[in-house]
């Protein structure tokens, strides 16, 4: 079965299970899958372990399961947890759930990850809207041959992160009163932490933030014509900014910031 066939066939399951067809998908990131559980209808959970051909993730907080829920009358698929390339998967693992996501009709895809401050501004806890990225993971998820049924074998990345879902992301977090900051996230491949020479180098390219995902599936939302809005929640200060770095911390600070990215999520869903 090739590759194509494969995504179909785990299309096929996940579609019978919607009512319709979502126009919005969400991706959330380590820590933050249960953001939106609170306000999340009629919820239904479909493990990715009972979806055909679906690459399994190996990283405490990436769960790797479907909610299907109504989210202020509107269908919404959220999928928790994500593959990430320094699990050692290919990386038509990495991005197979997006492409799942973009046959099954969604067009607006909302993602969210946790991400080292590398912005002297950014304090943890803070959330950060994602205007463009870096790609310093050294390599990139279209490699290879190309497929025309996904999109072009060069696909335009001037708008990678979307116009008018980051005005209707501002416009939320302004009428919140939540303090959203705007910046550009440096991917770099993990899983080590970055070392303190690797932030000042980054921050002297323009990145504001530091993190080991997202960008391949943008790269691939884009390459098939969905729409993108990021979000990444700040969970540490970025290495040589704070004492020193642990995955526990990023998960606390999630945990706590959990709550804020869920209504955030919910006004933006709202405002779609
Ligand atoms: N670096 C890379 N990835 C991260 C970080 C970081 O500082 N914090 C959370 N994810």
């Amino acid at each position: 079965m090739n590759k194509i066939e494969k995504i179909k066939e785990s299309t096929r399951l996940l579609s019978d299970r919607l009512s319709g067809e979502p126009e919005i998908g969400m991706v959330l990131g380590s820590g933050l899958s249960e953001s939106l559980t609170p306000i999340l209808d009629g919820v239904e959970e479909l493990s990715w372990s009972k979806v055909p051909h679906f690459p399994q993730p190996t990283v405490e907080g990436h769960e790797g399961k479907y909610l299907i829920g109504t989210l202020f009358e509107k269908e919404v698929l959220i999928q928790q947890g994500r593959i990430h390339w320094y699990e050692g998967l290919p990386w038509d693992d990495v991005i197979y759930p997006v492409r799942v996501q973009k046959y099954l009709g969604i067009e607006k895809l909302i993602m969210t990850n946790a991400a080292g401050g590398i912005n002297e501004g950014f304090s943890p806890g803070d959330l950060c809207l994602l205007t463009d990225h870096i790609n310093f993971s050294g390599d990139n998820p279209l490699r290879g041959p190309n497929n025309d049924e996904f999109g072009p074998r060069f696909p335009d990345l001037s708008y990678a992160y979307d116009q008018e879902l980051r005005n209707i992301a501002t416009e939320a977090a302004n009428q919140m009163g939540i303090d959203l900051q705007h910046g550009v996230y440096a991917m770099t491949s993990g899983p080590s932490y970055e070392t303190p020479a690797e932030i000042e180098a980054l921050r002297t390219l323009g990145a504001d933030l530091v993190g080991m995902s997202t960008v391949p599936e943008v790269i691939a939302a884009n390459h098939s014509g969905m729409e993108v809005l990021a979000i990444s929640c700040v969970t540490n200060k970025a290495a040589g900014m704070q004492d020193k770095l642990t995955h526990e911390e990023v998960l606390e600070v999630t945990e706590k910031t959990n709550e804020k990215l869920g209504k955030l999520i919910g006004e933006i869903v709202k405002r779609i």
